[in-house]
């Protein structure tokens, strides 16, 4: 795999097309309804083939638009020498790398990330799928995109909140492995919410590495993979108490603290990186305040993937850039005591910072 970092408008220059031309005889555009409205045009005549679009929104990721899409490829003679560029937030690099992973048994895609979050996560590391009733990504397959060609500029048309989704997934990256990167995002608050295009070229090409490098060492899910679940276990419970009202990258930010204060409680980090950490957070405009009661969110703290029978396991901070890694595990559980004590002080306290 490999990905292009442009400085021009991609849809401007020629890349795309010679790309496109070296992998498919033929190309056929996926992307949802807001994307088609924003770049519709500039795409069509950057490659100069069909578009098939579906409405916009996770609602979209199922097994009827996967074959709303397939039916619209059949139908115009796409074969096997045919790929597929995705055009979108994650939603779309999901469900058109699912596309591409089954049709006449697998064509190649590329994928074109418009939103943050499909930037630095979700078209990194090769999972595409959608969602069924049962649950979310319960239906895929391993298919890692070709090449993903990455242009901030798209990041302008973005709407604040999805901008946020991204940049909780981008600190959470810091966190994890590396404290100089931390830091520079701590040291360049402004020009990350003023989305400066030098400042976000260098934070998706660190982050890209990051996710990618942490997937290439961990290709069989034997656990290192388990750090990049960091604050999510907190996080998944925020989003079923809330019934998804909380955005990932909402909760995302709320998780990150929250197990950084665990993390704190255990002694391996001192109170000023816990509090560095809450600020990053806090200066990047995520509300402190989510309106939730630390009880329902007990309850339903077991049924997040990493969970032991129904004990929830958490990622856990050593220091600032670095996770604790639990003989393999890259996890573990906690008292029943200090899952319940973080939980009092994130609905009580953290509401206060
Ligand atoms: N495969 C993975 O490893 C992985 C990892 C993380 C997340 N995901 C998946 O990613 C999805 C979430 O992705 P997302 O947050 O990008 O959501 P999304 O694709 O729904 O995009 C969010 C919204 O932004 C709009 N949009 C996209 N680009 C835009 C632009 N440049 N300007 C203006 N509006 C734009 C979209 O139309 C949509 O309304 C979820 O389904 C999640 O499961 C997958
Ligand atoms: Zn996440």
């Amino acid at each position: 795999m490999r990905q292009l970092f442009s400085l021009e408008n991609i849809l401007e220059n020629t890349h795309l097309a010679e790309i496109c031309q070296n992998l498919a005889s033929r190309a056929v555009i996926i992307t949802d309804s807001n994307v088609e409205k924003l770049y519709g045009k500039a795409i069509k005549k950057a490659l100069d083939a069909p578009i098939i679009a579906f409405p916009a929104g996770e609602q979209s990721k199922t097994r009827v638009t996967k074959e709303m899409i397939e039916d619209q490829m059949l139908e115009s003679g796409m074969g096997r020498d045919s790929c597929i560029v995705a055009l979108g937030g994650g939603v779309v690099t999901d469900l058109a790398g699912y596309v591409a992973a089954t049709y006449c048994r697998g064509i190649p895609f590329l994928s074109i990330p418009t939103t943050l979050l499909a930037m630095v996560d979700a078209s990194i590391g090769g999972k595409t799928g959608v969602n069924v009733p049962q649950g979310k990504n319960l239906i895929g397959a391993f298919h890692p995109a070709h090449s993903i060609i990455i242009d901030v500029k798209f990041l302008r048309t973005l709407s604040l909140d999805e901008y946020r989704n991204g940049l909780a997934e981008v600190v959470k990256h810091g966190l994890i492995c590396d404290l100089e990167y931390f830091s520079e995002i701590e040291a360049h608050l402004d020009e990350i919410m003023a989305r400066d295009e030098a400042r976000l070229q260098s934070i998706v090409k660190r982050s890209y590495e990051i996710k990618s490098g942490i997937v290439s060492a961990d290709e069989k899910e034997a656990g290192f993979r388990r750090i990049l679940n960091f604050g999510h276990t907190i996080a998944h419970a925020i989003e079923i108490v809330s019934d998804y009202k909380i955005s990932h990258g909402h909760a995302v930010a709320i998780g990150c603290i929250v197990e950084a204060f665990q993390a704190m409680r255990l002694g391996h980090l001192d109170q000023d990186e816990f509090l560095r950490i809450v600020w990053v957070f806090k200066a990047l405009g995520f509300p402190l305040d989510l309106q939730l009661s630390p009880e329902p969110l007990l309850k339903v703290m077991g049924m997040d993937k990493k969970s032991l029978k129904g004990v929830p396991r958490f990622v856990m901070l050593e220091e600032l850039g670095k996770v604790l890694p639990f003989d393999g595990e890259f996890c573990t559980t906690l008292s029943p005591e200090l899952v319940e004590d973080a939980l009092q002080w994130m609905c009580h306290d953290l509401p206060r910072y």
